[in-house]
């Protein structure tokens, strides 16, 4: 049977000093419930996630599992005043033998520390992942020292905490009976004579307590592959064709010869894509030799080619691209280019730049016989 994990986020994040429970921060664009989620709900010997949340959040909550998809969360119940009041309100969903619980507020868990935690607490009961204690501890009277203390055997404590789930519940109840508020779960099992077992944690597994740990997360979670992608193309200027680039009919003499609506731009900017993903180039998708592209609009297929990376994880860091020509002049145009391209790709008009630029009359360009364009574009993974 695999264990269910129960995830407090019922905080009020005071020390974070917001206004706002610090779970909905976000780290590299996305909120730190939804880091800590996407951990638990890709870890395989996790069945079931139980959201305990403030009452006022539960609508906000289940919006972002719906956002993010995720699929194992059958329960986002109301918590209480304390954390100990959240997890006891939590442990009343849990079906599963163990109860994995772990702070919301610790975005940079791994499965590996995950599966750790449930392994010991199967074998004995209660583990907590910890480390040892880097700093030297002191204690003091005010501001004055009193002594030193071996750190040898001190461990600092963080979550995941792994129960078995009746002995979790048996230490609640004693607890409750008694109006003990302790600062961790095991804290409670301790008491009730139960031995907690140690795991390594991770130094990197941080509780999100003031706005400077987000930007510490940040460096971690935010850091992306970033890929390079250049693409260039060239289609003759001739009599009887629409001049289209960027997807917007230019009013000119002459238009570009080429299979498809040859906009030259967003050919380049699809191979300039492509290209940063490793993913071929627009004859491959494309192919001349296919009459279902003859006349086709190359916006929709920079759809297809925005489709494709999003597919493959890739995110649009930016698009900067260059038409050469004479004439027409282009620069009227940009804004309606930028937005057709923008919203075709589903990204910011501001990582798109486009500009025009001439050969002063040299080259192939120059003499007005076919219009160039250059791109390069920026894409990221998390
Ligand atoms: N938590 C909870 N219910 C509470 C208090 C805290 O579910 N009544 C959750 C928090 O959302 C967090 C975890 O327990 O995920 C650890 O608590 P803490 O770091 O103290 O968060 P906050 O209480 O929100 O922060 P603060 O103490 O600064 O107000
Ligand atoms: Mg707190």
């Amino acid at each position: 049977m695999k264990a269910c994990a129960l995830i407090p986020a019922a905080g009020r994040g005071e020390r974070f000093g917001r206004g706002i429970n610090k779970v909905f921060a976000e780290i590299a664009g996305k909120p730190v419930l939804a880091h800590t989620l996407s951990v638990f709900e890709s870890c395989d010997a996790i069945g079931e996630i139980i959201i305990v949340t403030g009452k006022d959040d539960i609508e906000a909550v289940g919006k972002l599992v719906d956002r993010f998809g995720f699929k194992k969360v059958p329960h986002i119940v109301a918590g209480g005043r304390e954390r100990q009041d959240s997890v006891r309100s939590g442990l009343e969903k849990v079906t599963s033998d163990v109860v994995v619980i772990h702070d919301a507020a610790r975005p940079m868990v791994t499965c590996a520390i995950i599966e750790r935690s449930i392994e010991e607490a199967l074998k004995s009961g209660a583990s907590v992942a910890a480390v040892p204690v880097i700093d030297t501890i002191k204690k003091a009277n005010g501001k004055i020292i009193s002594g030193t203390v071996d750190r040898a055997n001190l461990y600092s404590i963080q979550t995941p905490q792994t129960f078995k789930t009746d002995l979790i519940r048996k230490a609640y109840e004693q607890a409750y009976a008694e109006g003990i508020y302790a600062t961790d779960d095991a804290a409670l099992v301790e008491r009730v004579g139960e031995k907690v077992t140690i795991v390594e944690g991770s130094y990197d597994n941080i509780k999100i307590t003031t706005p400077s740990d987000i930007e510490l997360a940040s460096m971690k979670l935010g850091a992306q592959e970033q890929r390079t992608g250049i693409g260039f193309d060239v289609h003759a200027l001739v009599e009887g064709r629409k001049l289209i680039l960027g997807g917007v009919e230019i009013p000119y003499e002459k238009g570009l010869a080429g299979h498809s609506d040859a906009d030259v731009l967003v050919h380049a900017i699809m191979d300039a894509l492509l290209g940063a993903a490793a993913l071929g180039d627009i004859g491959r998708h494309f192919p001349d030799s296919d009459p279902i592209y003859k006349g086709v609009s190359s916006l929709k297929l920079l759809g297809h080619v925005g489709g494709l990376l999003t597919q493959h994880g890739w995110k649009i860091i930016n698009i900067d691209a260059v038409v050469i020509c004479e004439q027409p002049k282009i620069s009227v145009h940009v804004p309606v280019m930028v937005g057709n391209i923008a919203k075709c790709l589903n990204i910011d008009p501001g990582r798109i730049s486009i500009k025009g630029t001439t050969t002063e009359k040299l080259g192939y360009t120059g003499r007005g016989e076919g219009i160039a364009s250059q791109a390069v574009a920026v894409i990221g993974k998390p």
